[in-house]
C-alpha cells in the first residue's frame, strides 16, 4: 500500500456498511471491548492506533448545554419542549432541530441527547418541561420533525428515555407496570415513529424498569420491538449510570451498544461498571457471550460514527452557528406561538399601548432567569430576556412601569414554578399541584387592589388554579419560553401577535382528578397500605414517599392517559387538552368526507372550511379527533389523529384537507397482538380544542 493511500474504512467514497465491516475487522478484541463504554462523561473512547477519535455528545432538549458543555461558553436557550409542543407547529419543531444540530456542531459535538419524548403521565413529574405532551399522536408528529431537523445536519439525534420513564421520584428503581396495549397506544408511538419515519440514529435506554426489566437490558423493548419490529439501524446507549443495577450479559444480548458514561471518577470503586472490559472478557471466556454479540452492538455504534462523519475534518465555526441571529428569531417565534392564553375575560387582553399609561409588573418570576438549572437540560444562555425586561423594552417611552398596583392601569403578576428541587427539576418530582401559598396570596391581594390583573404562569407543567382563578380576568401559560421569552410575552400582551398556542396537556383542577393519581399504587407506588394513615394520603411530604415508596408503579389507568381519562370518566378539567384562546375568532364549516363507507385498506380524506371571522390576523390549530362508536373493547371517547395550524388574515378563509388511513381508526388488540380496525360506526370530530368540537360527521367502516 502507498504511504498516503486510504484504508477502506477511511475512504469517504465507500459505502458505510463496507467501512463499518472493514474497521471492525481491524479492531482487536481489547479495542472492541473498550469502545462499548464512554469516558469523560460525554465522550466515547478513542483508538489512536487506527486514528479513531472520541465521539462527543451533548444535552439537550431545549438548547445545547447541560454538564456536557459547561466550559464551552454560551449557547442559545430555546423554549422548553412543552412550550414548543404548544405551538402545534411542525415546521418550528423541524427548524428547532436544525438549530440544535448547528449549535452542537459549532462546538464539535456529534450527538444531541434530544428529543425527550416520554409521555406526561402525571403533572408532578419533575421533567415534564423536557417532554412534549400527554398525547401519543402529537408526540410522534413533533418528535419526528425534531429528529429530522437534527439529522439533516449530519448530527445524530437521540430519542430518550426509552421507555415509560414517566416519573422522577425513585427513577433509578421504579418498575413501570404497563399493559401491552397502553405501551403500544400511548408510550411507544413516538419512539416507533422516530425509528420508522425519521430513522433516528440513537436511542437512550431509560433508568426505570418496564414490566420488571430495566430499560438497558429489556429484551422486549430493545430487541423484539426496536430492532426486529421497527428495523432500528442505529445504536442504543444507556442513560447516565442507568446500568448500575443491570447485568452485563443481559445488556449485551439486549443490544445496549454503549454504556454511559462508563468508567468515570463518579463511580464508586467497588461498583465496577457494567461494560468494564474485564467483565466483558470474563463473560466471553466463560461462554456466556460470543464475540458476535459484541460485534453486533459495536457495528451499530460504528455505523453512527460514520454517519456523523467522525473521521472527516470538522469545520468548527463558532461565529456562524452558535447563537446565530436566526436562532434568536426562531426562539422568539416558538415562544410567541407556544404561549397559551388560558383566560381572557372581557377582552382585557391585548393591552393597547397607546391607552395604557402605567403598568406594574410583580411576582417571583418577573425577573427570574430560567435557563440554567433543573438538571441535565440546563443551558448556559448567552442572554435571557425575562418577562420584566421584555415588557420594559416594549413599554419604553410609552408606558411607565411603576411599583404601585393601585396606581397602575393594569398589573402583570408573574408566578409559577422554577428549576429548584421539587419544582421542574430532574431526579425529583413536584410534591403538589398548587402554587406556593405566598404566590396564591400575592395574586389575591393584587386583584383586590386592582382588578385589572394578568397572571403569567411560568412553569413546565400544570398548576392548580381553583383557589384564585375566578378572581383573575386573564391568565397566560408562558412556560419556560427561552432566551426571547420576555419579548414574546410582551408581543402577546400588547397584541403584536395574536396568541395561537394550545395546551398539549390537560390542566386538572386537582391532583386526584389526574389519571395517575387514582391511587398511591399508580403513583408514586406504595409499599404497605396497612401502615397508611388517612392524613398521609395527601402526600404532602417527600419523606412520606420515601417511607412508603414501593418500586412497582401500576399504570392502572391503562390507555386512559391525559384527556382520554378526563373524557371517559366525565371529569371537568380546569383547561382541556388543545385549549388556547386567540384575539380573533374562527368559524368552521362545510365538513365533507370523501366517502361514507371506509374499507380496511384505503385512505380517505376529510375537508372543511376555516374562516377568520374576527378583525385581526391570527392562527388557529384545527384539531381532528376520531371516535369509535361501536367497539368490542373500551376505547377513548376521542383520539387526536390530525391537526393543522393555519394562519389567516381577517375574513380570509381556507379549505383544509386531512388524509386519514384505516390504521388511524385502530386499537391494539392484545389477543391477536396486532392493530385492529373493527367494522361499524366511527365519528370524525373537528374542533378548536378537545372539548370545543365544531363539526362532527359519522362514517362507517365495512368488514
Ligand atoms: C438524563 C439524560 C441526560 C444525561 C446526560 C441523565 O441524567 O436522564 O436525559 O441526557 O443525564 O446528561
Amino acid at each position: 500500500m502507498e504511504r498516503n493511500e486510504k484504508l477502506a474504512y477511511q475512504d469517504e467514497n465507500l459505502e458505510i456498511e463496507f467501512r463499518v465491516k472493514d474497521l471492525l475487522s481491524r479492531l482487536t478484541l481489547e479495542e472492541k471491548l473498550s469502545l462499548l463504554s464512554g469516558k469523560k462523561l460525554f465522550w466515547t473512547k478513542s483508538i489512536k492506533r487506527l486514528g479513531i477519535p472520541s465521539l462527543k455528545m451533548t444535552d439537550g432538549p431545549h438548547g445545547i448545554g447541560g454538564f456536557a458543555v459547561r466550559f464551552a461558553g454560551k449557547m442559545s436557550y430555546f423554549p422548553v419542549a412543552t412550550c414548543r409542543t404548544a405551538t402545534w407547529n411542525t415546521h418550528l419543531s423541524e427548524q428547532f432541530g436544525v438549530a440544535l444540530a448547528k449549535e452542537a456542531k459549532s462546538i464539535g459535538r456529534s450527538i444531541v441527547l434530544a428529543p425527550g419524548i416520554n409521555i406526561q403521565r402525571t403533572p408532578l413529574c419533575g421533567r415534564n418541561f423536557e417532554y412534549q405532551t400527554e398525547d401519543p399522536f402529537l408526540n410522534k408528529i413533533l418528535a419526528v420533525k425534531v429528529v429530522k431537523g437534527i439529522q439533516s445536519q449530519g448530527i445524530a439525534a437521540c430519542a430518550k428515555h426509552y421507555a415509560a420513564n414517566n416519573q422522577e421520584f425513585n427513577r433509578f428503581k421504579v418498575n413501570s407496570k404497563i399493559s401491552e396495549r397502553a405501551l403500544r397506544e400511548i408510550y411507544l408511538p413516538a419512539f416507533e415513529a422516530t425509528v420508522k419515519e425519521a430513522n433516528v440514529w440513537s436511542v437512550m435506554a431509560c433508568y426505570n424498569r418496564i414490566n420488571e426489566e430495566y430499560g438497558c437490558e429489556n429484551h422486549d423493548l430493545l430487541v423484539d420491538k426496536l430492532v426486529k419490529e421497527w428495523d432500528f439501524r442505529g445504536f442504543v446507549m444507556s442513560d447516565w449510570f442507568a446500568t448500575r443495577f443491570t447485568n452485563t450479559v443481559k445488556c449485551i444480548k439486549a443490544g445496549l451498544s454503549l454504556e454511559m458514561p462508563g468508567n468515570v471518577k463518579m463511580i464508586p470503586k467497588n461498583q465496577a461498571f457494567c461494560y468494564h472490559p474485564k467483565k466483558l472478557k470474563r463473560a466471553l471466556d466463560m461462554g456466556f457471550l460470543e464475540e458476535r454479540h459484541i460485534d453486533n452492538n459495536l457495528m451499530r455504534l460504528l455505523r453512527v460514527m460514520f454517519l456523523v462523519g467522525f473521521l472527516e475534518e470538522r469545520n468548527i465555526d463558532f461565529e456562524k452557528y452558535r447563537n446565530a441571529p436566526e436562532h434568536q428569531i426562531l426562539a422568539r417565534k416558538i415562544a410567541q406561538e407556544g404561549m397559551v392564553l388560558l383566560k381572557n375575560e372581557c377582552d382585557l387582553l391585548p393591552l393597547n399601548i397607546n391607552e395604557i399609561k402605567k403598568i406594574s409588573i410583580l411576582g417571583p418570576n418577573a425577573k427570574k432567569k430560567m435557563a440554567s438549572g433543573g438538571g441535565s437540560s440546563s443551558v448556559n444562555a448567552l442572554y435571557e430576556i425575562t418577562p420584566y425586561k421584555g415588557l420594559k423594552l416594549k413599554c419604553k417611552g410609552k408606558i411607565k412601569i411603576i411599583s404601585s398596583v393601585e396606581k397602575s392601569d393594569v398589573s402583570v403578576i408573574c408566578v409559577g414554578l422554577n428549576h429548584k428541587k421539587f419544582n421542574d427539576y430532574e431526579n425529583k418530582d413536584r410534591l403538589y399541584l398548587e402554587l406556593p401559598l405566598e404566590q396564591e396570596q400575592l395574586i389575591k391581594e393584587t386583584v383586590k387592589k386592582n382588578p385589572n390583573a394578568i397572571v403569567i404562569l411560568i412553569s413546565g407543567s400544570p398548576v392548580a388554579m381553583d383557589n384564585w382563578i375566578n378572581e383573575v380576568p386573564a391568565v397566560i401559560q408562558a412556560w419556560y419560553a427561552g432566551m426571547e421569552g420576555g419579548m414574546a410575552l410582551a408581543d402577546i400582551i400588547f397584541g403584536d401577535v395574536s396568541p395561537s398556542g394550545k395546551l398539549p396537556i390537560t390542566f386538572p383542577r386537582k391532583l386526584s382528578d389526574s389519571p395517575a393519581h387514582a391511587s398511591l399504587l399508580s403513583y408514586p407506588g406504595i409499599k404497605d397500605w396497612n401502615k397508611l394513615k388517612e392524613g398521609d394520603l395527601s402526600i404532602k411530604k417527600d419523606e412520606f414517599r420515601i417511607k412508603y415508596a414501593y418500586d412497582d408503579v401500576l399504570y392502572e389507568e391503562g390507555i386512559f392517559v391525559g384527556y382520554r381519562h378526563f373524557d371517559i370518566n366525565n371529569i371537568e378539567p380546569l383547561f382541556c387538552f388543545g385549549h388556547g384562546l386567540s384575539y380573533t375568532t374562527f368559524e368552521y364549516s362545510n365538513l365533507s368526507i370523501s366517502r361514507e363507507v371506509i374499507n380496511q385498506k384505503d385512505a380517505f380524506s376529510i375537508s372543511l372550511d376555516l374562516c377568520n371571522t374576527g378583525n385581526r390576523r391570527g392562527a388557529e390549530v384545527v384539531q381532528l379527533y376520531v371516535q369509535d362508536v361501536e367497539s368490542s373493547v373500551q376505547r377513548p371517547i376521542k383520539e387526536l389523529k390530525g391537526f393543522q395550524k393555519i394562519m389567516l388574515e381577517p375574513s380570509e378563509y381556507k379549505k383544509i384537507t386531512f388524509e386519514l388511513h384505516p390504521a388511524d381508526l385502530s386499537f391494539y388488540d392484545e389477543n391477536s397482538k396486532s392493530w385492529k380496525v373493527e367494522p361499524g360506526e366511527f365519528k370524525i370530530l373537528l374542533g378548536s380544542s378537545s372539548r370545543d368540537i365544531r363539526l362532527t360527521e359519522a362514517i362507517k367502516v365495512s368488514d
